[in-house]
Order: structure tokens, then C-alpha cells, then sequence
């Protein structure tokens, strides 16, 4: 990616005849940072936060934690991304939220774990004082206050969408300067595991006082026949003393860089502190539309010039795409598209919420391989490379707002979410909330919605909004206005609500929502699991195969979105204690296919799909029935036993296949016919464990400090067979530079650490599995990685590591 970057600069560059590069610099933030717990409670445990003046003169920096005098050098040093609450102990409370949010120790309980400080040191050289300075922060959780060398910047509330401030006045140039930001994660804001700190990039950006704004720029495609014509609005500030005469010209590019389209250099003059907005539009012939299976994307490419010389240049990824949502279907290009979704939160095994970009990459991948094609980021704005990760390998989305408020507050945040995300083209909805129970019957729901619509409407004319209801055939309030009618769960009165609403589109939120515990067969309430087959739904729910046959069927369905595509932390349903996970996913925290992810996969993909389960390791069982099922999208499918016949069976489109079969060990085998094709699938009895087998998902990585991998981890027997009901506990090491980051196993009330600070990694094996993650370092030397385990062949793998 990044050497693609370079090369394309400089033939773009060479096509506009520039002459020198544009002043305008994206400087990664994420190193070295100090971190320190803070304290909600005691003042004095909180760097006299509470206590000393901070408010009442500018600059201030006595006695706290916000100047650049301070000393810090005792901190914990880190890199961000950093989420502080994964890296604590579990703790059994008996309060409804802190189970809701993972049993971690942070909340408005937990003052002594709930409040992080982190500073960072940086210099910006003197010849650098004429230009502009801005910080961006990606997200923090939560509330964070923010100051540079003691002058305070603001505050974020939310945990989610990220802020952006400028810093100009404040810099001491070719001298120290700290950046100090206090996050208070006392307060919730979801229901589910969030995480804490400061979980996603930091940005310092530079620019000339004349500038395109942060995210100024909105570029949207029509396209008629062969033809697209592309609209580019820019806004463009003078921050400066004086009146700034400049042009603005854009380009649309190809992913080489070869100059498909530019605008005319369009002049403007900006007084002092104006900002002024430019719509430019240029034609772009035979485009290469961005499809799910062809995720094509072009450049935007934004050039403000004074006196002929370039002093801005922003470049943006973009697609060409239609969207058109009708009540019969999403169509993309004019293309049915049956929205195969998932809904996901977005932490993961070991790491919490705070992913490397390449983690982004890796989930999505998994969710394009399952068969689906669409992303609801419930209940929150993503991370900016999650969408990145969609655009890049064809992802539909739907973009949630937090909460249906249309006071300044969520407004604000409303209007960040639309002017960051709207040039993504995996974008195609935006969500205004989610099950808002207080509110979305009644007229003051009806009003917020229309209040954000209009909103919506304003920074993004080109896309529609849906809101998450979980409501049967209930009209009144946010519905009577939504465009896109969103159903959580209440699949049984789809049919009625479409023809009392024939043409309002529906979208099924969330659905299904089976709790399945990766191989594990039997309910057992000590240890909190459920069997892992599409059998345990809540009662506001339905299993896959309930909603998936309506949904599939019908037109008047777009689709939904399965609640979830990976299991995350937190949530824990139908048990609690010692369950710290939801189950709800069709894969599980690590990534891992639980049995349902076979039923997704035989009906939302044409891949050839047999999937028998359970294993066949049933040591004590002999003689007893076991229910097999076979997930599989073939016309027939027939099981055998040690190589006699247990019937054949038509295998029903949309549905699974099931045989009750009298266990002896050998071998379980299907055999079944799609169209003709042959397909077979086997379970087998395994011996005991002899050899630990490493899967690195990559074993080449960038030395940036920032790529990871994923590494999986399974035991085999003398046979090379995988055990699948193996529990052994391995222990990780890792040599040259680079590190491990979290491990973890998918086991839902496993309380094992994800992260360990001495060196000394371990993970249990759950049902025969679990997951290493690796970050790679600066330099170009290879990383090696090994896994023991008592009794077991040891393995190793390597890594490559490129500098570009
Ligand atoms: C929904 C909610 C989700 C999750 C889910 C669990 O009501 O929107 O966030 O809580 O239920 O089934």
C-alpha cells in the first residue's frame, strides 16, 4: 500500500506539472506515548484534576499533569493504539453494567481504573512556525479533555467519533511541546464491552494558511449510460493575516495515477478567516464502477495554488457507484443486491478495541469469505480504516450514529460522522440510532428524527437513512419518518408491516441471533455455554434458519444483518458469571467458525459447501445417539457411518440436514451431489495431541511498527489430524523485533489474560484452538515465533519484515 502510494505521488505530480510537493503533511502520532492511571474519586490520585485552577487562566500548568514542565519520565511508556481496559483483571460484580461491559473494572464503580492520562513530547522546527498545525484524534473512549502546552483544546464526549483541533498558537517551535489528554471512561455509553483510552490513531497534520478544511472535500458520482459525471465540492479556509487569492483545481485519477478527468483552475479570494465552498464537476467516461465483487477505486486529488505555486494538494480514495433503495431491493449499478449482512462491535481476541489497521483488513476478509456483503457498524461511528478495509475489498455499510439526540451535542457528532465518511463508497446508509425504547413510538422521537434527517439531507443529499427499531408492526414515531424502515429482530411481522407500508423499504437491523459456543454440544450452566448448533435464540430473537428462509425469499426484504458476525466481549447471554463474552457470534471473538457460519456460507454463497459436525471424539458415548448436522448448499447429501450407509437425504434450500446416529469412533463421512458435482466431508476420531501446528495468516509484514498478523494456533495427533476437543495450554515467545500483542481462544468464560507484561505468553487451547496476534517492528530482520506446550512437538514460524 504505502510503496503504491509513493509511486502513484510522483506520476500524478509529474501529470500537473507540479514543481515542487505540496506543504501539506499527515504525520503519524501513535508513538510513544506516556500513560497514567488517574483517579475519578481522589483529586490528589488525579494530578490535582478537580483541585488546581485549571479553568481559570489560560495556559495553566501548575501543580497538574497539562504542561510541558511536568515530569512524566516515571509513566508507562506506550504506542497507541492503547485500550487499558483489556489489559485488566476480570472482576465478578453483581452490577447489571459492569456484566454488560465484560466484567472489566472500569465504569463510574471503578475510580481507580477508569480515569487514563496520557502525554506526548514532540518538536516542531522553526521553519516550519508559517505554517498551520492541527491534531486529530480518531476516537478515544471516552470523555476526553484535550490540551497543547497546558492551553486546553476542548472536550469530546463521545468514545467514538473522532475531533480534530488546531494547535498554531499554542506551539513553542524548536522547543519542547506535550500534548496531554485526559480520558474518563466513569460513564458508559453502550451495553456492551468498549474498551478505554486512546483506541485509535493520532494525527498531526500540517497545511498553509490557506487550505482545504478538515474534511472539506465531499466528491459523489452520477452515472448515466457509460458515462459518470464526478461532483467535487471543496471547502477551502484562509486562516491567515490577509486576503489569500488561490485557485482550486481537482483531478480524478486511477489507481496508477493516469489523469482520468480535471476541473478547470477555478479562482477565488478568501478574506481573512473565511472559509468558502467550490463545486467542481468533470466528466469521467467508461468509469470502473465499484462493485462488491470488483471494489475499484479512483483518487480525488484537490490542488489549491497561489501564484502558480501549489501550496495544498489532499488526495482521497473514491468510488463510482449507484445506489438506489427501493422497496423491492437495494440496487448497486442497477444491480440486485440481497444485503447479506453482519453486525459487529469492534473489538477482538487479545486486543480489545484498540486494532491494528491490518486487524480491520483480517475481520473483514472473514466476513467477505462467510458470503457476506454488508457491514452495520452497531451502535457507533468505526474507526476511519475499517471503512478503508470495506472500500478496499467490497463492503457494504451502514453508518450508525450513537445515540437519537438532535441537541448540539449529537448533532456535532452526527455532522462528524457524514463529513468523514461520506466519500467512502462502501457507505450506502446511515443509521440515525438504535432501539431508542424511551423514545421511538412518540412524537418527540418523530421530531429528533426529523430534526437529524434534515441534517443527513444537508451534508449528504446523495445517500438515505435508516434507525434500528425494535418494534413489531409499530408505525408510530420514528417510524412515520424513517425512509428505511430497520427491524431488530420481530422477523414474524415483516410480512404485515410491508403490507401495511408497501413502500417503505425495510431492513432487517438485526437478526437471527443465535448463541452458539464454538464446540461445545451439551447446555452447561457452570461453565456458561451453549451448544454450538442454530438451535438457542433469545426471546426477542430467532435462529438463522427462522429469519434467514423469510428474508431469503421475499423481495420486500433488502436483507439484514445477523447480530453477529464475531462474537465481542461483553454482553453476556443467556448466562453470566463466569461468562464474559456474547455468544452471539457466527464466529467467535477470535475469528474462529462456530457450525452456524456453514449454514451462512451453503445460502449466501456459491461455494461448494459440506459441513458435518460435531467432531467425532465422543470417548464415553459409545452406543449413545448423537445429533449430526449437515450444513451444506448441495441438492443431496448422504452420511455414512465407518463406510455404511445412514441414509440419503434432499437437502432444502435455505435449511440444514439432521441425523440422530449411535456413536462408535472411526470415521463420519457425507457424501452429496450439487448439480452433479461430487462433494465429500469428514469427521474422524482423533488420537491424542503430539504436535502444536502455527497458521500465520501472512508471514511477511511491513516494519513500520504498526502491520500484524494473526497467527492460529492447533494441535495435532500422530496422524496429523486436528483435535478438536484439545485443551492443552501453549506457551508463545517471540524472537527479533517486533512483538506479540494479545492472544486469546474464542472460549467465552475463559478469565485467562490477554496481554501479559513479563515476556511470559500462554494460552489454553479452547475446543482445539487459539490465536496468537503479532505486530511487527522497525527493523528489516526476520521475527520468529514459538510455541511450546509440555508433551508436545514445538513449532515455530517466521516472519518477513520489509521496510518500503
Ligand atoms: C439488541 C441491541 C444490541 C444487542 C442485542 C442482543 O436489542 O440492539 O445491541 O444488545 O439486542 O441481542
Amino acid at each position: 500500500m504505502v510503496r503504491f502510494f509513493f509511486i502513484f505521488l510522483l506520476v500524478v505530480d509529474a501529470a500537473i506539472g507540479m514543481t515542487q510537493s505540496s506543504q501539506r503533511k499527515r504525520v503519524n502520532f501513535d508513538e510513544d506515548w506516556r500513560f497514567h492511571f488517574g483517579n475519578a474519586a481522589d483529586p490528589t490520585k488525579d494530578f490535582n484534576y478537580r483541585i488546581a485552577p485549571i479553568f481559570a487562566k489560560s495556559g495553566a500548568t501548575t501543580n497538574t499533569a497539562l504542561g510541558v514542565g511536568f515530569k512524566d519520565s516515571s509513566w508507562r511508556q506506550l504506542d497507541l493504539p492503547h485500550d487499558w481496559a483489556v489489559e485488566l483483571p476480570f472482576v465478578n460484580s453483581p452490577n447489571f453494567d459492569v456484566m454488560a461491559h465484560g466484567y472489566k473494572p472500569v465504569g463510574g464503580l471503578f475510580p481507580e481504573t477508569s480515569v487514563g492520562w496520557y502525554r506526548k513530547h514532540f518538536t516542531i522546527a522553526r521553519k516550519d512556525s508559517g505554517q498551520r498545525f492541527s491534531v486529530t484524534f480518531d476516537g478515544i473512549f471516552r470523555d476526553a479533555n484535550i490540551w497543547v502546552n497546558g492551553f486546553y483544546l476542548g472536550n469530546n464526549q463521545s468514545g467514538y467519533i473522532g475531533v480534530t483541533y488546531d494547535i498554531t498558537d499554542y506551539i513553542n517551535y524548536g522547543r519542547d511541546n506535550v500534548i496531554a489528554v485526559r480520558a474518563d471512561a466513569s460513564q458508559y455509553e453502550g451495553w456492551f464491552y468498549e474498551g478505554a483510552g486512546i483506541y485509535r490513531h493520532v494525527w498531526l497534520n500540517s497545511y498553509n494558511n490557506t487550505h482545504v478544511a478538515n474534511d472539506g472535500i465531499f466528491a459523489s458520482a452520477e452515472v448515466k449510460g457509460n458515462a459518470a459525471t464526478v461532483s467535487i465540492e471543496t471547502t477551502i479556509e484562509n486562516q491567515g493575516q490577509g486576503t489569500s487569492a488561490c485557485t482550486v483545481q481537482t483531478y480524478v485519477t486511477e489507481r496508477n495515477g493516469k489523469v482520468v478527468a480535471q476541473s478547470n483552475e477555478q479562482p477565488l479570494t478568501l478574506l481573512t478567516i473565511e472559509s468558502k465552498a467550490v463545486t467542481q464537476q468533470v466528466a469521467v467516461s467508461q468509469p470502473h464502477l465499484w462493485s462488491l465483487e470488483d471494489p475499484y477505486l479512483y483518487r480525488v486529488v484537490t490542488i489549491i495554488k497561489q501564484n502558480g505555486k501549489v501550496i495544498d494538494r489532499v488526495q482521497h480514495r473514491f468510488g463510482i457507484r449507484t445506489i438506489d433503495i427501493k422497496w423491492n431491493g437495494v440496487f448497486l449499478n442497477g444491480k440486485h443486491v440481497k444485503i447479506k449482512g453482519t453486525n459487529n462491535h469492534q473489538d477482538h481476541a487479545g486486543i480489545g478495541s484498540a486494532l491494528p489497521d491490518a486487524m480491520q483488513y483480517y475481520r473483514v476478509r472473514l466476513l467477505k469469505e462467510l458470503g457476506s456483503n454488508s457491514y452495520r457498524v452497531s451502535h457507533n461511528a468505526p474507526t476511519p480504516e475499517l471503512l478503508d478495509a470495506c472500500d478496499s475489498l467490497g463492503m457494504l455499510v451502514i453508518d450508525e450514529q450513537r445515540l437519537l439526540n438532535s441537541s448540539p451535542e449529537y448533532v456535532y457528532q452526527l455532522e462528524r460522522i457524514i463529513k468523514r465518511d461520506r466519500n467512502h463508497p462502501s457507505v450506502f446508509l446511515w443509521s440515525i440510532g438504535n432501539e431508542e425504547g424511551w423514545i421511538q413510538t412518540t412524537t418527540i422521537g418523530k421530531r429528533i428524527a426529523q430534526s437529524l434527517l434534515l441534517k443527513q439531507k444537508e451534508w449528504d443529499p446523495t445517500r438515505t437513512s435508516t434507525y434500528a427499531a425494535d418494534l413489531p408492526n409499530v408505525f408510530n414515531g420514528v417510524n412515520e419518518v424513517i425512509p428505511v424502515r430497520g427491524f431488530n429482530y420481530r422477523d414474524s411481522f415483516v410480512a404485515a408491516y410491508h403490507k401495511d407500508h408497501p413502500m417503505q423499504p425495510i431492513i432487517g437491523t438485526e437478526m437471527g441471533s443465535t448463541v452458539t459456543t464454538r464446540g461445545i454440544y451439551e447446555v452447561d450452566t457452570a461453565r456458561a455455554y451453549v451448544p454450538d448448533q442454530d438451535i438457542t435464540s433469545p426471546w426477542w430473537a430467532s435462529t438463522a434458519e427462522e429469519w434467514w428462509t423469510e428474508a431469503a425469499v421475499n423481495d420486500y426484504w433488502l436483507g439484514g444483518y445477523v447480530w453477529t458476525g464475531f462474537d465481542y466481549r461483553g454482553e453476556p447471554t443467556p448466562y453470566q458469571w463466569p461468562n464474559v463474552n456474547s455468544h452471539f457470534g457466527v464466529m467467535d471473538v477470535c475469528g474462529f467458525p462456530k457450525n452456524i457460519y456453514y449454514y451462512y456460507q451453503s445460502w449466501w454463497t456459491d461455494k461448494d459447501v459440506l459441513h458435518l459436525s460435531p467432531h467425532w471424539n465422543w470417548k464415553g458415548k459409545e452406543g449413545q445417539l448423537i445429533d449430526v448436522w449437515v450444513n451444506s448448499n448441495a441438492d443431496n447429501v448422504e452420511l455414512f457411518l465407518n463406510g455404511k450407509s445412514l441414509g440419503k437425504k434432499d437437502m432444502p434450500r435455505n435449511k440444514h440436514l439432521q441425523w440422530s446416529v449411535r456413536y462408535k469412533p472411526g470415521v463420519l463421512e457425507a457424501v452429496a451431489y450439487k448439480k452433479g458435482k461430487k462433494l465429500t466431508s469428514k469427521v474422524e476420531t482423533t488420537g491424542a495431541p503430539v504436535a502444536i501446528i502455527l497458521k500465520a495468516d501472512r508471514n511477511s509484514l511491513l516494519a513500520d511498527n504498526q502491520d500484524a498478523t494473526v497467527v492460529n494456533v492447533s494441535v495435532v495427533d500422530q496422524q496429523g489430524r486436528e483435535v478438536p476437543d484439545a485443551g492443552n495450554q501453549i506457551q508463545f515467545s517471540l524472537a527479533g523485533s517486533g512483538k506479540i500483542i494479545g492472544v486469546g481462544n474464542g472460549d467465552p468464560s475463559s478469565h485467562e489474560p490477554d496481554k501479559y507484561f513479563n515476556g511470559a505468553w500462554k494460552r489454553q487451547l479452547f475446543n482445539g484452538k487459539c490465536q496468537v496476534i503479532i505486530q511487527a517492528g522497525k527493523e528489516k530482520s526476520p521475527i520468529q515465533l514459538e510455541a511450546k506446550s509440555e508433551g508436545l512437538k514445538p513449532a515455530v514460524v517466521y516472519f518477513q519484515q520489509e521496510i518500503l
